[in-house]
């Protein structure tokens, strides 16, 4: 059975997963948290779709090894490949993104058009578009795969993101007033985008709302925590340490102490080194 007094386990394949974890330490300020960025095999969302479940299916048995007592999977692609696959392998709760932001999205939507961007994994497996379809709004999605690398690379306030977005949005429907996104990466990008699209367009941004679900069905799970002292924060990194807290802190999306991660093969889930 979970155990209360472990930490929650967060991932993502680099810095997008940090808009969803800070919204979570937010939400539950006493608890730990166990957070895998897996930079190494980034991007998710250009890669097939079965990889990527390969990778969730490793990083989430990780982190339950770990004592994880939950798992929030921060990264879209890997929600849309590997939920609910993932729930019935683990035996702890799992959560991932996808139906918060479509939550938000129609509590949002005046007009009744939305908008998704998303990496091409998400996109293509089409996880938005049909939920949303199915509550009986218009849909536009457009992948992005040049945008995880800009946000990466920690140029998302640059002209050189400005021109990809406007490229990304040319051809949206006149009438979109709510646009997702579908990729936690992309808030860093929400000035320029908020630029590019005007004051017409809300954007949805799932990490405050998957922060809120979350800590709700911990309380009823029984999975919150008892202590009252402040909660600590650890990321482990399969990728190059420096890189990402450059990036991370260039966000200002980066809390705790950060520690290397070695996954012996990209598949096999064996691991050198690991929390303390
Ligand atoms: N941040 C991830 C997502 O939400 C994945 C980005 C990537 O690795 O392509 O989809």
């Amino acid at each position: 059975m979970p155990n209360a007094t472990g930490p929650i386990g967060v991932f993502d394949s680099g810095v997008g997963g940090l808009s969803v974890l800070r919204a979570l330490s937010r939400a539950l300020p006493h608890d730990d948290f166990l957070y895998i960025g897996d930079t190494a095999r980034i991007p998710y969302g250009s890669k097939p779709m079965a990889m990527v479940r390969g990778f969730a299916e490793e990083l989430a048995d990780l982190l339950v090894a770990y004592g994880a007592k939950a798992i929030v999977v921060a990264c879209n692609t890997a929600s849309a490949a590997a939920l609910p696959a993932l729930a019935e392998r683990i035996r702890v709760p799992v959560w991932g993104v996808i139906e918060p932001g479509v939550a938000a999205a129609l509590a949002a939507t005046r007009g009744g058009v939305v908008g998704v961007l998303g990496t091409l994994g998400t996109i293509r497996s089409a996880a938005y578009q049909s939920r949303l379809e199915r509550a009986g709004v218009a849909v536009w999605a457009r992948a992005c795969p040049l945008f995880v690398p800009i946000v990466e690379e920690g140029v998302s306030d640059t002209e050189i993101a400005a021109l990809v977005a406007r490229h990304y949005l040319r051809d949206r429907p006149r009438d979109l007033d709510t646009l997702i996104l579908a990729c936690t990466h992309y808030p860093a990008l929400v000035d320029t985008l908020a630029e590019a699209l005007g004051p017409a367009v809300t954007l949805v941004d799932s990490a405050e709302t998957t922060a809120a679900a979350v800590a709700s069905e911990m309380a009823s799970l029984g999975l919150a925590t008892a202590t009252r002292r402040a909660g600590h924060v650890r990321h482990l990194v399969t990728g190059d340490i420096a890189v990402y807290r450059h990036t991370g802190t260039a966000l200002g999306w980066l809390e705790g102490d950060v520690a290397p991660l070695t996954l012996a093969a990209p598949r096999a889930g064996v691991v050198v080194g690991g929390p303390r």
